[in-house]
């Protein structure tokens, strides 16, 4: 496969704010405004990552659920690009359960990397069926955004024929995702 960048084109989201007058006081939707973002990307990092959550995906410890997930990333602060792996660890008690993607971040984050670049993630969800059934929790949303930068990409890997799946940044992912400014 060539290792020629291909550019991903994330088109501007502009949504202005909506306000509804009600008996209780106003309330807002809050606008979205993001410019076009244009990424550069190696085609070959996508399917190595790809394959690799997949293989990820084989090792879930998901006996409660029977739903195995697998997570595949590189940091953008990782010169040697190194891939992390991630597979959902379920538990007895449930609520101590652990997700692939936070399995691999948090791996990424303990070898000393800050910065995701590329995070492929694989799941057990028919390829035919909605995106919802391959796209990360709530919580890991929040957590890919706290190591998420405004070039980083996630795929979900779809395994439906002919096609590799989504692709999205964390402002669509994760809109309004809370921030502490520090
Ligand atoms: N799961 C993940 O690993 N990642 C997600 O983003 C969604 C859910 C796991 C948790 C649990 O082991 C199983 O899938 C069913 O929820």
């Amino acid at each position: 496969m060539s290792t020629d960048a291909v550019t991903i084109v994330l088109p501007a989201v502009d949504e202005p704010a909506v306000a509804f007058g009600t008996p209780a006081g106003r309330l807002i939707l809050p606008g979205r405004a993001l410019p076009e973002r244009r990424i550069p990307i190696r085609p070959c990092l996508i399917s190595d990552l790809t394959l690799s959550a997949r293989e990820a995906a084989t090792r879930a410890y998901a006996p409660y659920s029977r739903f195995a997930v697998g997570a595949a990333l590189i940091m953008a602060d990782d010169p040697a690009e190194r891939i992390f792996q991630g597979c959902n660890v379920e538990s007895a008690s449930y609520g101590a359960t652990i997700c692939a993607e936070r399995n691999a971040i948090q791996s990424a984050v303990a070898a000393g990397f800050r910065r995701i670049a590329l995070l492929a993630v694989s799941t057990a969800a028919p390829a035919d069926g909605p995106v919802e059934g391959r796209s990360p929790c709530g919580l890991c949303r929040q957590v890919i955004r706290e190591f998420a930068g405004a070039d980083t990409l996630i795929v979900l890997d779809s395994g439906a024929e002919g096609t590799i799946g989504e692709i999205v940044d964390v402002d669509r992912l994760l809109p309004w995702g809370f921030c502490l400014e520090t």
